[in-house]
C-alpha cells in the first residue's frame, strides 16, 4: 500500500519506518527541512532501540522516504496518517492547533478519495472536527479513522510490529477494509484488531494512559503509606500483584511517572471532564500526588543533612523519565535537581543517554560525569532517578570508597536493603525499611 506519515516525531518515524518494513512505500512529510535532509541521508533523528536498523533497511530498499511537501504527501498516499504534536496549552487541554492546521491543508491539496488517520492522542470529538476542516475546504469524498497507539519510548518499535492490539475507530466500511488489510501482517499473532466508533477509540487512548498513571500512583500512595507503618512495598506488590485481577505489571513505586505521554493525557482527560461538566476527582488526585511524588526523596535528604544541603554535592545517577531513552519531559530527576540547586546543593550527573538533552536545559548549572563513577567523586551522596540496567549491579565498594557521606537515596528500589548494608552504606529507597 502507499501510506503518507505527516509528522516525523516519535510517533510517525516510528509508524512509517514499521509500516515500511511490512513493505509498504511510505512518505514521510515534515516541515523542519534540516530535519528532512537528515532523514534522507540515513540519519534517524531520534534514539529509539531498533529503530536505525529498520531506517537503514528501508531507507535502501526505496520503501521508506521524506520531503517537506505536503502535497506530495497526499498525492502519495491512499492513506495519510496525521502524527502531530497535541501539546499541553495552558489550561490542561491538548492544543488541536497542528491537526486541525494541517486537516485544513489536506482538505485544499487532496484530489481522490483518501483515509485520514488519527494517530495523535486528542481529546474526544476531534475526528469529528478533523472531518469538518477537511469537508469546509473539499468536495472529494474522504473517511477519518481514529487509530490510537500504544506505544512505550524504549520499546516503540516491537510494540508496533507486534501489538497486543490494534484500536480502529472508524464509521465507513470501506476505510475499515483498509485498514484490517494494512495491519494484517502485525497481528499473526491472533491478537486483534478491535473496530469501533471514532469516539469510543479517542477515549480508549485516554482511558488507558490514564489508568496506568493511576495504578502506578496508587502503589506510590502505598509505599509512602509503608514507610509510615514499617510495611515492606516490595513484599506487598508481589502479595497483591499474583492476584491475576490486578496483575504484575506498572505495581513499581518510585519518584512518579514523567515522559511525554502520562502527565499529558491525565491532565487532557481531567480537562476534558470539566468541559463536559464531568468532575474526574480520581485524576485530579493522581495528577496532585504524582507531583509531589516527583521529589518524595528531597525530605529525606534534608533530613539526612539536617536541613542543610548548602554547598553540598550530589552524585545523580539517571536523568531520563525512564531507561531506555533520552527523553527527559517531566523527568523526575530534573525537579529533584531544581529543589537541591535552589537549596545550594551541587550535581554531579551522569546519564547513558539523556546528558545532552539536560546540557541543553540546564547548560552550566549542574556538572556532567563521563562515566557512573566519576559523578561520585568529591560527591556527598547519590541519588538515583533512572533504573537504567548500568546501575543495577554496581561496585558498591568503590560507591563507599568515594563518597564522603556513605549514603544511597535511591527513587527506583534498585537494591535489595542487605546488599549496600553490607558495605556499610545508608541505603533509602521508596517504601521499604
Ligand atoms: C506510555 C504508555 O505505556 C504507552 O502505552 C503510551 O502510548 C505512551 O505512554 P511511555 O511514556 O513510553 O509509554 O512509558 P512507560 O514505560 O509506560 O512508563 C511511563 C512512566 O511510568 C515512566 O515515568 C515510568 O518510570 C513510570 N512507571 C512505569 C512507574 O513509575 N512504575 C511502573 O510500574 C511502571
Amino acid at each position: 500500500m502507499k501510506i503518507s506519515v505527516i509528522g516525523t516525531g516519535y510517533v510517525g518515524l516510528v509508524t512509517g519506518t514499521c509500516l515500511a518494513e511490512t513493505g509498504n512505500e511510505v512518505l514521510c512529510v515534515d516541515i523542519d527541512e534540516q530535519k528532512v535532509k537528515k532523514m534522507q541521508n540515513g540519519e534517524v533523528p531520534i534514539y529509539e532501540p531498533h529503530l536505525d536498523v529498520l531506517f537503514e533497511r528501508n531507507i535502501k530498499a526505496n520503501r521508506l522516504k521524506f520531503t517537506t511537501s505536503l502535497q506530495e504527501g497526499l498525492d502519495h498516499g491512499e492513506v495519510i496518517f496525521l502524527a502531530l504534536p497535541t501539546p499541553e496549552d495552558e489550561d490542561g487541554s491538548a492544543d488541536l492547533k497542528y491537526i486541525l492546521g494541517v486537516a485544513k491543508d489536506i482538505g485544499k491539496l487532496m484530489t481522490e478519495y483518501k483515509v485520514i488517520v488519527d494517530k495523535s492522542t486528542v481529546p474526544v470529538g476531534t475526528s469529528d472536527k478533523v472531518k469538518e476542516a477537511i469537508a469546509e475546504n473539499s468536495s472529494v469524498d474522504f473517511d477519518v479513522v481514529s487509530n490510537p497507539e500504544f506505544l512505550r519510548e524504549g520499546f516503540a518499535v516491537d510494540d508496533f510490529l507486534k501489538p497486543e492490539r490494534i484500536v480502529v475507530g472508524a464509521s465507513s466500511q470501506r476505510a475499515i477494509d483498509i485498514m484490517q488489510t494494512l495491519y494484517k501482517p502485525f497481528v499473526r499473532s491472533g491478537n486483534p484488531i478491535i473496530i469501533m466508533d471514532e469516539r469510543s477509540a479517542e477515549l480508549t487512548k485516554y482511558a488507558a494512559n490514564a489508568f496506568l498513571a493511576t495504578k502506578i500512583t496508587f502503589m506510590n500512595e502505598i509505599a509512602n503509606f509503608c514507610d509510615k507503618v514499617g510495611a515492606d512495598v516490595d513484599k506487598v506488590r508481589i502479595g497483591m500483584g499474583t492476584d491475576s485481577r490486578i496483575g504484575k505489571r506498572f505495581l513499581f513505586p518510585g519518584i512518579g511517572y514523567g515522559g511525554s505521554c502520562f502527565p499529558k493525557d491525565v491532565k487532557a482527560l481531567h480537562k476534558s471532564g470539566k468541559d463536559s461538566n464531568y468532575d474526574f476527582k480520581i485524576l485530579d488526585a493522581v495528577i496532585n500526588v504524582n507531583q509531589n511524588q516527583k521529589t518524595i526523596l528531597v525530605p529525606r535528604i534534608n533530613a539526612f543533612f539536617n536541613n542543610d544541603v548548602k554547598d553540598k554535592t550530589f552524585a545523580v545517577w539517571g536523568l531520563a523519565f525512564k531507561p531506555e531513552t533520552d527523553d527527559i519531559r517531566e523527568a523526575p530527576s530534573l525537579y529533584i535537581i531544581n529543589e537541591l540547586l535552589d537549596a545550594g546543593a551541587k550535581i554531579k550527573a551522569f546519564d547513558p543517554e539523556a546528558m545532552p538533552n539536560v546540557k541543553r536545559k540546564l547548560g552550566d548549572k549542574i556538572e556532567f560525569s563521563t562515566d557512573m563513577y566519576k559523578a561520585l567523586e568529591d560527591a556527598d551522596a547519590l541519588i538515583i532517578c533512572t533504573e537504567w540496567s548500568i546501575f543495577r549491579t554496581p561496585r558498591f565498594d568503590k560507591i563507599k570508597e568515594k563518597l564522603n557521606h556513605k549514603v544511597i537515596f535511591d527513587g527506583r528500589n534498585l537494591y535489595d536493603s542487605k546488599d549496600p548494608a553490607e558495605y556499610g552504606l545508608d541505603y533509602y529507597s521508596i517504601g521499604r525499611p
